[in-house]
């Protein structure tokens, strides 16, 4: 899926804040359980099957040398073996992800131990289990799981209470009539929301309490302290459906990222606007006039709070100075494209008022990006390095050369394979005379982490080396020419070879360089040679 990752790569630092690696730390037990107790090895052979059979299995995925797991290993022996005596429904498994990597990458494992609980056997729709870690605790918790997703209060009363005691939006079934479904769903996203049966003979004073005729309603989303402002469901009572509403209706109208919250904005396909806040008093200050904003454009813009002592960074990858707070700014990720408010004319941070027009002038497509760029090469800069520099800014100029075979090295300045290929880059530069004007190869390369730029290309790794073909076909969304990815040896022979067969020029560089060399009085060696002899993996850094 395209957008998924979009997204994630999009948002990779604020992945890498709120993912937790506990790798290493204090060491006890084994991390594997006691093999006599009732907790349950899984591995690809038994996964599917095991968990089809049983409705609620509790799975930490664990690497045997992880401190955590060590902790963990005997408390949830323990636990699995008081479960299977007094509630032997629910299971306890482990899955050693040192031999067990699909398994483990399929469920994005991304720490030591995960642990999750899989019902009815999607692992796919799995929850984080974020309840205690000894062994009595977690006894209790799944205990609690295995209760019914789905309250059905007794009276009106009750029914009145628990709405009232809500702290978040939650889900209403009235007339039921597809029970089915309802319970599908809240056992789904039982562990985010509260979903209660409400019994025909409550509906109308439930529908005088909310403001609303509920005779022809199904299901509602109710935000606490805002019920008149309920969601009814307008779809066919089927599953997915539902669940994707709930997962619309649900979203605050100014809720905060976070642990708990950010995958359920990063999946959504909406720009975010993010209101980056220093102290609870800043966010107070505007949590209501950003609620309304949110319910004014719900649907169309997500509005988060965003705490910048844990998510600073966040902002610098949305090209915004975390050092100015508060500071507001929308992120469109499909488009690739940010917008801030001004933080030199708003140092201390921007008004309510500002916000609202600046979101309206979003929507009136009256806002610039803000474009990440290097500074653009002096004269001398250029003369001096035969590998022409790219930046934001001189980007469109140079891919517009459309006569010419451009060779880009999309780059970050951490990746160790691309620092190892930069003396390469630059002789084969040379050999083409890539920095002079009547170059034909022009041999670039750019900061891909310095610079916002289109590549109609989907980049998943550095070095990324794409070629350009001179008067090639233009990619309609980004106005570029559609590039060719080399994917072969990182060496010298390799990439000239490259250029002669995808450039549509056909230049022959290694002529070009026996030239070069015979004017340099040199010997002419061969290179080809050289190239049979590395016989190095091609790698790609992780993004
Ligand atoms: C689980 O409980 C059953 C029934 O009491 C018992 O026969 C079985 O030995 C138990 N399993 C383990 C691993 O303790
Ligand atoms: C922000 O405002 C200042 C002062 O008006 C202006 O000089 C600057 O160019 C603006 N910055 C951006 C990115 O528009
Ligand atoms: C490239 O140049 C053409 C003609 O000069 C122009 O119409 C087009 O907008 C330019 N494209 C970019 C991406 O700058």
């Amino acid at each position: 899926m395209q957008f998924w990752k979009y997204s994630t790569s999009a948002l990779a630092t604020l992945l890498a804040v709120v993912s937790i690696t506990q790798a290493g730390g204090p060491a006890d037990g084994e991390a594997a359980a006691d093999p006599n107790s009732a907790v349950v090895k899984l591995t690809s052979e038994n996964f599917a099957s095991f968990l089809e059979e049983n409705p609620l299995v509790l799975t930490e995925f664990f690497a045997p040398w992880c401190g955590y797991c060590k902790i963990l290993g005997p408390e949830f022996s323990k636990a699995a073996d008081a479960l299977n005596e007094s509630y032997p429904k629910i299971k306890l498994a482990q899955v050693d992800c040192t031999t067990e990597e699909a398994l483990c990458m399929e469920h994005e494992i991304r720490g030591y131990p995960t642990l999750k609980i899989i019902r009815d056997g999607d692992s796919k729709k799995a929850e984080d289990y974020q309840g205690p870690r000894e062994h009595e605790g977690i006894v209790d918790h799944m205990i609690k799981q295995s209760l019914p997703a789905v309250q059905v209060p007794e009276s009106w009363d009750d029914l009145e209470k628990l709405v009232e005691e809500q702290t978040k939006p939650f889900v209403l079934q009235v007339n039921s009539a597809a029970d089915d479904i309802f319970n599908k769903v809240a056992n789904l996203k039982r562990k985010n929301f509260a979903f209660i049966d409400v019994d025909k003979e409550y509906l109308k004073q439930l529908g005088e309490k909310l403001g609303k005729d509920l005779q022809k309603a199904e299901y509602l989303v109710v935000h606490p302290k805002q019920l008149a402002d309920a969601a009814v469901y307008e779809g066919k009572a089927e599953l997915e459906k539902l669940s994707e509403w709930i997962d619309v209706e649900t979203v605050p109208y100014f809720g905060d990222i976070d642990r708990d919250t950010y995958m359920s904005y990063m999946s959504s396909p909406l720009p975010i606007a993010y209101y980056f806040y220093k102290t609870p008093e800043e966010r107070e200050a505007v949590s209501e006039s950003l609620s309304k904003l949110g319910k004014k454009y719900r649907g169309k813009l997500n509005v988060v709070g965003l705490d910048a002592n844990l998510f600073g960074r966040h902002a610098e990858a949305i090209n915004m100075n975390p050092d100015i707070l508060p500071l507001f700014a929308i992120q469109h990720i499909e488009e690739n494209k940010k917008y801030g408010v001004n933080q030199t004319e708003h140092p201390e941070g921007p008004s309510v008022e500002v916000i609202e027009q600046f979101v309206d002038d979003f929507f009136n497509g009256k806002l610039t990006p803000i474009i990440k760029s290097e500074p653009v090469p002096t004269a001398e800069e250029i003369a001096a390095n035969p590998v022409v520099k790219l930046v934001a800014h001189n980007y469109n100029d140079i891919m517009n050369k459309t006569g010419k075979d451009i060779f880009v090295k999309y780059y970050a300045p951490w990746c160790g394979h691309c620092k190892k290929l930069a003396p390469t880059w630059e002789e084969l530069a040379e050999i083409y005379g890539s920095n002079t004007d009547d170059a034909e190869v022009i041999i670039a390369d750019i900061d891909h982490t310095a610079n916002d730029v289109d590549v109609p290309y989907e980049i998943q790794g550095y070095p990324t080396l794409l070629i350009f073909p001179a008067n090639g076909e233009v990619d309609e969304k980004t106005g570029i020419r559609k590039p060719i990815v080399f994917e072969g040896q990182r060496e010298l022979q390799a990439l000239l070879d490259f250029v002669k067969e995808k450039g549509a020029l056909k230049v022959d560089g290694s002529e070009l360089q026996a030239k070069l060399k015979k004017e340099a009085g040199e010997k002419v060696e061969d290179v080809k040679e050289d190239a049979e002899n590395l016989k190095e993996e091609v790698e790609h850094d992780e993004l």
